[in-house]
């Protein structure tokens, strides 16, 4: 295990570039052993992770459920409206409530702010499982998946298209905080978080990772050898959908666009995509997509997250 041991695991920043290789490192022995004996050592027999969803979710949630099974442990699905929180409990009441019960909480919110005010009241480790802000747990998995690809982060170039959300900020933390390059390409107005620039750069003076910001895809993609996209029409944001879906339309990540990229290429998003929008269905479904690989890998490293954070309390 670590020396030194997180917290909390809310945006990814608040871990050093040597705890991200050591999850790096531990989810590739886990990954390799339940891949090869269908075992994972039971570090958190008799544990238990409360995860809190106000939004829905598919790879998160299974993925943290099953990792606590593996790992020995048990998982309790939370609707957020179905705690007492919908009749008015206030979070810092919830939180010391809770971390009465259970070793670890998880929880997916809409104000990366309330997940804030979870993690000061909880006297157990809070992982955020998606915010408005931040998905760091994408994130590791996505860092992760590249490391397995091309196993190194040196002279390796991210590109991410699309919409500077929740996903592309943790990307781009995670990339500054290894060392990848990455270049991000949005419309204007849609660019990543101020905060998410500020702590990449911050960050790339250690890593040396290059970080470019711009609004042409094509600058962005070339000669990238990660292309990257998620939707365009986040969580909590529908009612802008019929703008965004314009406003979006250029940065689809097609055929045409990956002309430019690296021969050495893959592609990725987080998944769920909305086929035929932000991705083409050639390229999710094409000999480069490693999308279910990157699925794959939540369970991977979420195990890694969970037995380091629960363990190191
Ligand atoms: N990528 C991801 O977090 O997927 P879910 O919304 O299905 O959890
Ligand atoms: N940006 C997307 C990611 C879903 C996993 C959303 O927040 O809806």
């Amino acid at each position: 295990m670590m020396k030194r041991c997180l917290k909390h695991f809310l945006t990814m920043q608040e871990c050093s570039s040597e705890e991200i290789s050591y999850l790096i490192r531990a989810s590739e022995i886990l990954k390799i052993q339940y891949k090869t004996t269908r075992y994972t050592p039971k570090v958190l027999k008799g544990k238990t992770l409360a995860m809190i969803f106000q939004k829905p979710s598919t790879r998160t949630r299974v993925s943290f459920e099953v990792a606590m099974y593996h790992l020995g442990g048990k998982a309790i699905y939370l609707n957020w409206n179905e705690l007492q929180l919908i009749r008015g409990e206030t979070i810092p009441d919830t939180a010391k409530t809770i971390s009465k019960y259970v070793d670890g909480i998880t929880a997916r919110v809409f104000l990366h702010k309330d997940l804030e005010i979870l993690a000061e009241y909880a006297e157990v480790p809070v992982i955020n499982a998606l915010s408005d802000l931040w998905h760091p747990c994408q994130a590791l998995a996505d860092i992760f998946t590249i490391y397995e690809h091309f196993r190194t982060f040196e002279g390796i170039k991210v590109a991410y298209v699309g919409d500077g959300n929740n996903v592309c900020n943790s990307l781009l933390i995670a990339c500054s905080k290894v060392g990848l390059d990455i270049s991000i390409a949005t419309p204007k107005g849609y660019e990543p978080y101020k905060f998410a620039i500020e702590y990449a750069k911050d960050n790339s003076e250690k890593t040396r990772s290059n970080i470019t910001i711009t609004n042409d895809p094509r600058e962005a993609v070339m000669k990238a050898n990660i292309i990257y996209t998620d939707v365009w029409v986040s969580m909590g944001q529908e009612k802008d959908t019929e703008k965004r879906l314009k406003v979006f339309l250029p940065y689809q990540v097609n055929s045409e666009l990956i002309k430019v990229a690296s021969e050495n290429h893959i592609i990725m998003h987080c998944l769920p995509a909305r086929r035929g929008y932000e991705i083409t269905d050639e390229i999710i479904d094409g000999p480069r997509s490693v999308v279910w690989e990157q699925a794959e890998n939540r369970l991977h490293t979420q195990k890694a997250l969970l037995a380091q954070l629960i363990l190191s309390r």
